[in-house]
């Protein structure tokens, strides 16, 4: 599976990942997952947000079982980030064909569509329109850097933008909801553990801030006489490091747009994008507040105006103690392996579901903790032990 995955929307400039919702990288990545399906004589279907759902067993028959995750990437992501829970899906499922599993509930192998959010800003867009936590009309306003909007991209990539919305049916028939994930930090590497299940997610969420100044000549412009909306960026992006820091929490200026971008004026819009998260709601808002209030500050300085847009948000996310207990008890019984329990600043599917569906995550081990980069990596053994972890666990679930 991975020398065909590969490949796909991979830069050679890079290394890294390009598979952007709704691409021609998205698209060769959706043609995968329905070969995938197809080799195991699973049904394949689209959802009406453009979610794939590989079936064994009929859906409808209700409490289903679902694995999976995401194949989509931010700009040039890693190659495990989504794709290692979508390939040990399907490798569980050839595990447990060897093992002579008997299934007693359907089972479900899922690729959400745009989960990083990498075109228009909003994470996890195909499980948030199916969990009716972003309305139909949201979706609409979503636009990419092209002035495309979200439903004109699917229109182009050949899918019915008219079908959106969200889809209560759909995940009344799922009982549970397992994502396996590359670990996007070291717990498990500095525990010594090749895999963890999760426990929460931090409350996360996306800010745009745009400085707008005056634009004018880099040479003939007294720096007195200067609305460098440049400046309040800058003094900003330090500020928000300074906050994370009193507060614990995270805080990153990782997307700047400028106008009009040229060496020699000074810019007219200074537009960045924050991602910050912390541990707790209040903390998070006491970062961002923070951070807000000093970026009007700077702005006033400099004689810049100042917009900030919340564009998304995430609260925090305790995952089902039910089901997460369930996991412990199977992998306890089941494998040699110490399984800790673990908690993560990266957003997911599972989270985005886990209002609406008992879901669960299993962590495979990153012995960098790199992630949402070229370098990031998980050794085969490891990615091995989470198939065979992801394997036991549907078994339990779902098997005699
Ligand atoms: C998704 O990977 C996120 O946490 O941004
Ligand atoms: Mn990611
Ligand atoms: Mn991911």
């Amino acid at each position: 599976m991975w020398a065909e995955l590969l490949p796909v929307g991979r830069s050679s400039a890079s290394g890294g990942y390009r598979r952007y919702a709704w691409s021609g990288a998205d698209a060769d990545c959706r043609t995968w997952f329905q070969e995938q399906a197809g080799a195991r004589g699973l049904a394949h279907e689209v959802d009406r947000n453009g979610n794939q759902w590989a079936w064994l067993g009929d859906p409808a028959a209700g409490n289903a079982v679902v694995t999976g995750s995401h194949l989509d990437s931010v700009p040039d992501g890693g190659a495990f980030d989504g794709p290692l829970g979508v390939v040990s899906a399907f490798a569980a499922l050839d595990e447990l064909r060897g093992r002579g599993a008997r299934f007693t509930r359907p089972l479900g192998i899922v690729n959400f569509g745009d989960e990083e959010g990498a075109r228009f800003g909003l994470a996890c867009v195909g499980s948030r329109l199916t969990a009716g936590a972003l309305t139909v009309e949201q979706a609409h306003r979503l636009t990419d850097g092209d002035g495309i909007t979200l439903p004109r991209a699917m229109e182009l990539a050949g899918y019915d933008p008219d079908t959106l919305g969200a889809d209560p049916e759909r995940l009344a028939r799922i009982g549970a909801f397992v994502e396996l994930h590359v670990e996007q930090g070291r717990a498990l590497d500095l525990s010594g553990d090749r895999i963890g299940i999760a426990s929460a997610i931090w409350p996360h969420g996306r800010w745009r801030f745009d400085f707008r100044g005056e634009a004018n000549h880099a040479g003939t412009t007294r720096l007195a006489d200067r609305h460098d909306p440049m400046l309040s960026y800058a003094e900003t992006v330090l500020a928000a490091r300074r906050e994370a820091e009193l507060a614990g929490a995270v805080a990153t200026f990782g997307k700047i747009g400028v106008e009009p971008n040229g060496v020699n004026a000074i810019p007219s819009l200074v537009r960045g994008w924050l991602d910050s998260r912390a541990a707790d709601q209040a903390s998070l808002d006491t970062v961002v507040t923070g951070i807000e209030q000093a970026a009007r500050a700077y702005a006033a300085a400099h004689g810049v105006d100042l917009d900030i847009v919340r564009e998304s948000f995430t609260p925090v996310v305790e995952f089902d103690h039910a089901l997460r207990d369930e996991l412990a008890r199977i992998l306890g019984t089941r494998t040699e392996l110490k399984v800790p329990v673990l908690g993560t600043g990266a957003g997911h599917d599972a989270g985005i579901l886990s209002d609406r569906i008992p879901t669960a995550m299993l962590f495979v081990r990153n012995p960098t903790g790199v992630s949402h980069s070229p370098a990031e990596y998980a050794a085969e053994d490891d990615c091995l032990a989470g198939v065979n972890a992801l394997a036991d666990v549907l078994e339990g679930l779902a098997c005699t």
